[in-house]
């Protein structure tokens, strides 16, 4: 197939899906994936790439998305109608150029040709594109060995893409401990926003930890604070399983080679669920085109609540 180069590389992002209630809730990350979206249609983004937190493959293996009519798997709180009719548009054709890619770094990836969809990522999708129909994209799984350092690499890997008019997205969580959220006002009125209560330190702290080495890193630095998180002490707190974190690993790999040494990443917006699960959004890098950041919400005023 005939792939499009851009001389300077797209930008990378990492964003917190939240609970399935973020399918229907217009909230500020809502909005900003909407941006985003809007921002890749204009940059001349051509399709995606997005590892989410949900398709783990074992042993040494990674899957690719191979189907072009996947089912989606069923979605917690959100009526099927809030998702049913999004054409998410399989990159049926791009998939053997991803698996070529990260064959050729040594991972035993392959196409699986039976892939279900899941939450974790069309739920980003389905914002992105408001019009109904997803740009063409490939999901690739993470492994359920949840080794740091494998997933720095996959991101290296498939980096190349980011000069072939391709977006590497991550879909996971900054801060997503399902053990440690709190459950009562989502469980007995549906509403996973409601905070009933300040959200507990440890989350907060997280949370300002993730930022800090986004913000204040680029390069092999970046790769680096990103894996150190996984000792950081709180991680376990934030992190009740390792799912959520891997595609920030996945990014930080696309984003932080030594040509990257100097480049800005960028925190999005961001809102809290279940009191302590953070779903903050992330930009590594700059669009090539103005405007290069992708806006963010000043405040949770600028969202028009329709739910
Ligand atoms: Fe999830």
């Amino acid at each position: 197939m005939a792939i499009q180069a851009n001389e300077k590389p797209l930008p990378c992002f990492f964003f917190s899906h939240g609970s399935t209630a973020m399918l229907v809730r217009r909230t500020g990350p809502a909005a900003y994936w909407e941006q985003v979206g809007r921002q890749a249609l204009e940059q001349g983004v051509e399709r995606i790439v997005i590892m989410g937190a949900h398709w783990e493959t074992l042993n040494d293996t990674i899957r690719i998305s191979g189907n072009p009519k996947p089912e989606k798997q069923p979605v917690a709180w959100a009526h099927p109608r809030e998702y049913l009719d999004f054409d998410l548009n399989p990159d049926v054709e791009f998939a053997p150029v991803v698996e070529g890619l990260l064959q050729k770094a040594g991972f035993d990836a392959t196409i699986d040709p039976k892939f279900e969809q899941i939450h974790d990522t069309f739920i980003i999708l389905k914002w992105m594109f408001p019009g109904g129909k997803s740009l063409p994209h490939v999901v690739v799984s993470h492994n359920a060995r949840c080794d740091p350092h494998f997933h720095l690499r996959m991101g290296a890997a498939l980096r190349p893409l980011r000069y072939q008019k391709c977006l590497i997205l991550g879909s996971g969580g900054a801060v997503h401990n399902l053990y440690r959220n709190a459950w009562p006002q989502a469980v007995l009125y549906r509403d996973s926003m409601a905070l009933t209560r300040p959200p507990e330190q440890w989350a907060i702290d997280f949370g300002e930890a993730f930022s800090d080495v986004v913000t204040k890193n680029s390069g092999p630095s970046l790769r680096k604070g990103m894996s150190r998180l996984m000792s950081h002490p709180q991680y376990r707190d934030a992190q009740g399983t390792d799912d959520h974190f891997m595609s920030a690993l996945f990014i930080a790999g696309a984003a932080g080679a030594l040509e990257d040494r100097g480049t800005k990443n960028y925190a999005g917006s961001e809102c809290w669920e279940l009191i302590n699960m953070r779903n903050s959004q992330f930009q590594f890098g700059d669009w090539p085109h103005e405007p290069r950041v992708t806006p963010v919400l000043k405040s949770m005023k600028d969202v028009e609540t329709t739910r």
